[in-house]
């Protein structure tokens, strides 16, 4: 089926007690065992697993393509459980543009367990080639990266990959781009990852993570063991609002996808502005690529002022519809000055402002932009 069909039905069954469309929340933290001490409906302890998760893990299963899901607390847990998997001496290829929150638990989490890490541009097939040792164990890849927006051939990292050694394994973080718009599996990367904090969840209220395999592995093992015995789990109330966004996740991020195109063109040819970040754009280095391995180009888009730091800053400051704030992938359109969430050691330039688009209507957010660039100098 389509992924707007199995977005409304994967993982949902009508309820047999009540005959409910819209599945209950199960917040029960126990279950009863029968007579003979064994669990005849699945479930024994919510850490272990629960109706409302295991109905979300089969749908982002669907959703992928893949066979297996594991949901985590937040986006990030994915990323603590697939590193806690690794030995010491083992080794990560990640994009020198990570998301700055793996640089973080790899760092700060794991800087004294012996994993040795290598950030490269992974836009550089040499580069990253070069990058592969013999124990190189986890190829991490993030496409779209935030917030560059920089665009990552999946099909010929994960053959590269494949060829260098079987021991190796990929996960992308598909963050961004969603099920809707790309799908990572059929690409042959071995793991997709999400914050399904940002579009999969879609309405700034829910932090959640997923991991997704077509086939298991023994990291997704042992990130499923930390799901379990480490109990990074969401909540049953979590797991229901995500579902009931994903709903709506196939018309929501075609929508982001065609405002984010307008306001990437406008913002293109603005006399304040220096530089758009946007892979929809033909100048866009990884246009090309996108264009094949996305059906549209989504929601998120960077773009630099011209000018320095304090002029970016302005320029949030007098957005009046964008609403200064971090995270992405929500109804309402939000600016961010990323460099200084990011803290001295930021490889973001100080003049970008990153752009979630929402849903609004492209006119208004056009105009927004508009009257907070107007004072630019030219
Ligand atoms: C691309 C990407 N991956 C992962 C994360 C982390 O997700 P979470 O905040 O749900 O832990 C984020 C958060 O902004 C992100 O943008």
């Amino acid at each position: 089926m389509k992924i707007e069909t199995r977005a409304v039905h994967a993982g949902r069954h009508i309820d047999p007690a009540t005959g409910a469309v819209t599945s209950p929340i199960h917040l029960s933290t126990t279950f009863e065992r029968s007579p003979e001490g064994d669990y005849p409906r699945g479930f024994s302890y919510s850490r272990e697993d629960n109706p409302n998760r295991h109905a979300l893990e089969e749908c982002l299963a669907s959703l992928e393509g893949g066979n297996h899901a594991i949901c985590f607390s937040s986006g990030l847990a994915v990323a603590t459980a697939l590193v806690q998997g690794l030995q010491p001496g083992d080794h990560i290829v990640a994009p020198d543009d990570v998301y700055w929150g793996l640089r973080k638990v790899i760092g700060e989490l794991f800087g004294k367990s012996g994993i040795e890490t290598s950030y490269v541009d992974m836009t550089n097939i040499d580069d990253f080639h070069a990058a592969l040792r013999p124990n190189t164990r986890l190829v991490w890849v993030e496409t779209p990266s935030n917030p560059l927006m920089k665009v990552t051939d999946l099909t010929s990292i994960a053959a590269l990959a494949r060829l260098s050694g079987p021991n190796i394994l990929t996960v992308c973080d598909g963050t961004f781009a969603t099920p809707v718009l790309q799908q990572p599996l059929d690409c042959g990367i071995d793991m997709v990852a999400h914050s399904t904090t940002k579009y999969i969840s879609g309405h700034s209220d829910v932090i959640g993570g997923a991991l997704i395999a077509r086939q298991e592995n023994y990291l997704f093992e042992r990130a499923r063991k930390s799901q379990r015995y480490g109990g990074s789990v969401p909540s049953p109330f979590d797991c229901w609002l995500t579902l009931r966004g994903i709903d709506t996740l196939p018309l929501r991020v075609r929508a982001q996808s065609e405002n984010a195109m307008q306001v990437a063109r406008f913002l293109d040819q603005h006399r304040a502005v220096e530089k758009v970040h946007y892979p929809g754009l033909a100048t866009h280095p990884g246009h090309k690529v996108a264009a094949r391995q996305m059906s549209a180009f989504g929601g998120m888009l960077s773009f630099q002022v011209r000018g320095s730091r304090e002029a970016a800053l302005g320029v949030a400051a007098r957005c009046k519809l964008f609403i200064r704030a971090t995270s992405l992938g929500g109804a309402h359109s939000l600016v961010e000055h990323r460099a200084s969430i990011e803290g001295p050691a930021t490889r973001t330039p100080q003049n970008l402002l990153r752009l979630s688009i929402g849903l609004e209507h492209t006119d208004d957010l056009i105009a927004d932009l508009d009257q907070a660039l107007s004072t630019i100098p030219a």
